[in-house]
């Protein structure tokens, strides 16, 4: 089936075109974001293959159908970004990669944790330069901290698996507890406990209208002094605004982000000969406890070679019409 793959990077290219061929795909890699000004490379495609940062609104959806394409096949597992309702209207199909590898983003969030805690970071800089000194490198041990964790879902799962290893007492929020965690010792509060009592909290959720700024200024009031805040989810789970007024009070002692509330303009490219004009970005940037990465939760190899075959066969799966009834279906698990 042709498909016109959007926001193309060289490692797309590398892992799809090893399973392309294999699947009977015919695949045109575009490095350009799909967007409404870059519809017109849709035209004669049945398929166009999206990623986190592109353009699914009304908008885009209705002139995709207008040239002609019939499935949106997101390489993520996030649909945040996707007007569901107006696919359906449109008669578009959407699949997703449900699950990849949550083994690469719950150890990404252990990473942003350990990082900020022994500030790792700034000893491989200082000892470069011939700097052996150790103060303020001090960090803290993660036994018996308590560790908040919002969303137990194949991410989260992974993650509170990971901080009860450490000996963390876990505490977890979501609508739907996990049997298998409480088992391990994972304690289930309602959501205001779990911030309260919490040393880190790490958001697994996925972002929906009803937790967009979970993360607000009345959230950040009811935490601990110094509470660290890890965030490989959706960037707008957190109100900038008010963790910046947060940062510059102390009340956040650490923050590590993997995602950011305007991440579209900027992650996933090489800016560094270039201005950047966002200045909540760049005063984020400056403060010396906060840890941003650029999306990259995802990033390990077993989650591309699954991203590329699970993509790949709905692909596939669409050709052979198994998504044709309902029209729209954004999970095939
Ligand atoms: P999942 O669907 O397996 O689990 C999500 C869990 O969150 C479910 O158990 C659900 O009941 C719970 N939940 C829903 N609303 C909630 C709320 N308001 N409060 C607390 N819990 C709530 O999803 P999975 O695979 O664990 O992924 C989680 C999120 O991670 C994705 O939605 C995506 O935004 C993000 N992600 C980030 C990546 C990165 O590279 N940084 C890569 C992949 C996913």
């Amino acid at each position: 089936m042709k498909t016109a793959l959007f926001s193309t990077k060289p490692y797309d290219r590398t892992y799809f075109n090893r399973f392309a061929e294999q699947y009977s795909q015919d695949i045109t890699y575009f490095e350009n974001r799909l967007e409404p000004k870059s519809l017109v490379l849709t035209q004669g495609f049945r398929a166009v293959c999206a990623f986190v940062n592109d353009q699914l609104d009304r908008e885009v959806l209705s002139g995709l159908r207008e040239s002609g394409v019939e499935l949106v096949a997101l390489r993520c597992a996030g649909y945040n970004h996707v007007d569901v309702a107006a696919a359906r209207e449109l008669g578009l199909g959407v699949v997703r990669v449900p699950a990849y590898s949550p083994h690469a983003v719950a150890e990404h969030a252990v990473a942003l944790i350990l990082t900020l805690n022994r500030k790792i970071h700034k000893a491989y800089n200082r000892v470069r330069e011939g700097n052996f000194a150790l103060d303020r490198l001090e960090g803290f041990d993660l036994f018996g901290k308590t560790v908040g964790v919002i969303g137990t879902g194949k991410i989260g799962q992974v993650f509170c698996t990971i901080m009860r290893g450490f000996g963390c007492r876990v505490l977890a929020y979501d609508p739907y507890p996990n049997e298998a965690l409480q088992n391990l010792g994972v304690e289930y509060a309602p959501i205001d406990e779990v911030l309260s009592q919490a040393d880190i909290v790490s958001l697994h959720c996925p972002l929906t209208p009803e937790n967009h700024h979970l993360i607000n200024a009345s959230a950040l009031a009811g935490m601990k002094n110094g509470v660290m805040i890890i965030n490989t989810s959706r960037g707008a789970l957190i109100d900038t605004k008010a963790i910046l007024d947060a940062l510059k009070n102390r009340r956040v002692g650490y923050l590590g982000i993997d995602v950011y509330e305007q991440e579209t303009d900027f992650f996933f490219r090489d800016l560094s000969e270039e201005i950047i004009t966002d200045d909540t970005l760049m005063r984020l940037i400056g403060f010396p406890n906060v840890l941003i990465t650029s999306h990259q939760g995802f990033f390990t190899e077993e989650a591309l070679v699954e991203i590329a075959r699970t993509t790949l066969e709905n692909l596939s799966a669409y050709e052979r019409g198994e998504f044709m009834e309902p029209n729209t279906v954004v999970d095939r698990s």
